[in-house]
């Protein structure tokens, strides 16, 4: 089959990788760099399997600027561009996906669209009414961040949506079910669940199971706030809590908050859904983020009056690492951000250690590549997630990474 995937972004990428091992993949972007990149076999974005799948394997994939030409040309197009969160408006922006959609319909009328980018409820029944005539699925998708690749190869499920106010509702269901078979022909895994449901029931699974992640993650948070401000021992206290097997081991290690691209936007777009909807839970999970960055926040600002009780001049607080978790290569919604954000409102000076940062300052922060110089300079650091590398100056460390793992 010939499929055009729109973005080439974590998602994008890693389903134009995945198809193109038994299709003919057009993908697009509107980054050059990121084009020339992949026409050269080299990911753009740090992703073991895919940088070994472009580099290695022989896939049918062409990367391009031109989406005119590549969606004129396609039977199916996977639209994977970004759903930003608008706090202005209260809601995703969604218009890069309309923008594909937009040239895809001038182009190419009666192609098969499937939305892959995370989007409100109800969004591809939204899209009828501007489209009546566009063949739209959504398909949400589930994948972690520098596991792209892998979590496509090996997918706990695939999920694809129908709507069923489409004019070609019956074509669509058949679609459905061959984009879940291309999906299952590029895993390694056999016999993956496969759930074709109406699109706006999908759209909920991609919040709720996100949302149900930030819970989680917001709960261990605050068991060890609770721990921290009683002088308990958070580490023995989530071991036996875990050893339920209703509950489970994993997933629980507490960090600065959950971050990264997906789980603070589409907890809020959740949350944006419920509107005249009662609800505690979803709004309780949102605000939990934000108490566990001023309790962390509150931890380190005290570390630095500590310090200055004790005479050091003006103490300077580094931030190893901007991003989220251990092996990412960017540093989107990362909660450490919220920390840096809140120590700095009380003038306390900050120095960030981020090797992937080519700038010399982060809002207004120098920037450091030099991690002797970083550990000589600080005094309180403050990491998200351990590193060995910060072994030798392990006091000054602030870090509630108990399990040592993401
Ligand atoms: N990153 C994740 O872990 C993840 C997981 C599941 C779902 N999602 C969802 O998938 C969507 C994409 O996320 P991502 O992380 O891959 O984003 P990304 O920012 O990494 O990549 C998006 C790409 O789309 C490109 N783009 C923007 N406008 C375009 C256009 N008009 N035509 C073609 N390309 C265009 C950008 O240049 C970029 O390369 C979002 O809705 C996100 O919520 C992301």
């Amino acid at each position: 089959m010939r499929i055009a995937v729109a973005g080439t972004g974590y998602v994008g990428l890693s389903l134009a990788v995945l198809l193109a091992q038994h299709n003919d993949v057009t993908a697009v972007d509107v980054v050059a760099e990121k084009v020339e990149k992949i026409n050269a076999g080299i990911s753009p974005i740090r992703d073991p399997e895919i940088e070994d799948f472009l580099a290695h394997r022989e896939l049918r994939l062409t990367a391009t600027l031109d989406g005119e030409s590549a969606y004129r040309d396609a039977e199916l197009v996977v639209v994977a561009t970004p759903t930003n969160y608008d706090p202005s408006r209260n809601y995703f922006d969604t218009h890069f996906v309309e923008d594909v959609i937009e040239l895809v319909t001038s182009v190419n009328p009666t192609v098969p669209m499937v939305v892959k980018s995370t989007v409100p409820v109800g969004y591809t029944r939204s899209l009828l009414e501007r489209w009546p005539e566009g063949r739209f699925l959504f398909s949400p998708e589930f994948l972690r961040e520098g596991r792209a690749l892998y979590d496509n190869l090996h997918p706990s499920r695939i999920v694809v949506g129908v709507p069923s106010e489409s004019v070609h509702a019956e074509e669509l269901e058949g679609v459905a079910h061959e984009f879940a078979r291309l999906l299952q022909e590029g895993a390694e895994d056999e016999d993956v669940p496969t759930l074709v449901m109406r699109a706006t029931e999908a759209e909920a699974v991609k919040l709720f199971a996100n949302t149900y992640l930030a819970l989680r993650v917001a709960y261990f948070n605050e068991l060890d706030t609770y721990a921290e401000a009683r002088g308990l021992d958070a580490k023995s206290i989530i071991e036996a809590v875990g050893l339920d097997p209703r509950i489970g081991s994993h997933y629980n290690n507490p960090s600065f908050g959950y971050g990264g691209y997906c789980l603070p936007k589409d907890t809020k777009q959740l949350l944006a859904n419920y509107s005249k909807v009662p609800q505690n839970l979803i709004g309780a999970i949102v605000d939990a983020n934000r108490t566990r960055k001023d309790f962390v926040a509150d931890e380190v600002i005290q570390m630095v009056m500590d310090l200055v009780y004790a005479g050091v001049r003006r103490p300077l607080v580094g931030v190893y690492r901007l991003t989220m978790k251990s092996g990412s290569d960017n540093f989107r919604a990362s909660s450490i951000q919220g920390i840096m954000k809140r120590v700095k409102s009380k003038g306390i000076p900050v120095l960030v250690y981020e090797p992937t940062l080519g700038d010399a300052e982060f809002f207004g922060s120098e920037v450091t590549h030099d991690l002797e110089g970083f550990k000589r300079r600080a005094d309180v650091i403050v990491a998200n997630r351990w590193s060995d590398e910060l072994s030798d100056v392990g006091e000054k460390v602030y870090t509630r990474d108990l399990f040592r793992r993401d």
